[in-house]
């Protein structure tokens, strides 16, 4: 049996993780605004990764005889001042998430919740990807500066990523 501290916490996770989908949703659309169809298909695929996430928590809550309790899911922000501009916004999510697991994890430990601490390596070790991968795309975007004939090739690139829901991440 889970405690009640640890049900609410990982129901708060399932929200972050779904508003998480939600927020690279309206990046993907903001991408298809601007020209830039590999960098929305590739956050499209972001977004059914947390989705993906989302369920995973969902799954374990219910396996352990907890109670999802699913909440309103924020408004994300969908307006960027460019596509580096909303990359940082991605990489400025992630660690927010980051900070988001690494304290579910110190309350499984404080609370002696052993299943829930392995369950937690898996994203632990997500959120090492997450960011290094976040981090990488603006180190490119920030090469290609404002050369156009560099930043369509880094959105054919971008395309490459998966083509259907729950692609794994880069
Ligand atoms: Fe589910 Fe990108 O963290």
């Amino acid at each position: 049996m889970i405690s009640k501290k640890i049900e609410k916490a990982i129901n708060q996770q399932i929200n972050d993780e779904f508003y998480s989908s939600y927020y690279y949703m309206a990046m993907s659309a903001y991408c298809e605004g601007i020209d830039l169809p590999g960098f929305a298909q590739w956050m499209m695929v972001q977004a059914d990764e947390e989705q993906e996430h989302g369920k995973r928590f969902y799954q374990f809550l219910l396996a352990r005889d907890g109670k999802v309790v699913l909440d309103k899911i924020d408004k994300p922000q969908g307006e960027f001042k460019s596509i580096l501009d909303m990359f940082e916004h991605v990489l400025e999510h992630e660690k927010f998430v980051t900070k988001k697991i690494n304290e579910l994890y110190e309350l499984a430990l404080k609370e002696n919740d052993y299943p829930l601490q392995v369950e937690l390596q898996w994203f632990i070790q997500e959120q090492v990807e997450e960011e290094k991968t976040a981090k990488d795309i603006i180190r490119q975007i920030k090469w290609i500066g404002d050369q156009s004939t560099a930043l369509f090739m880094l959105d054919q690139k971008m395309a490459e990523r998966g083509g259907s829901p729950s692609s794994s991440a880069e």
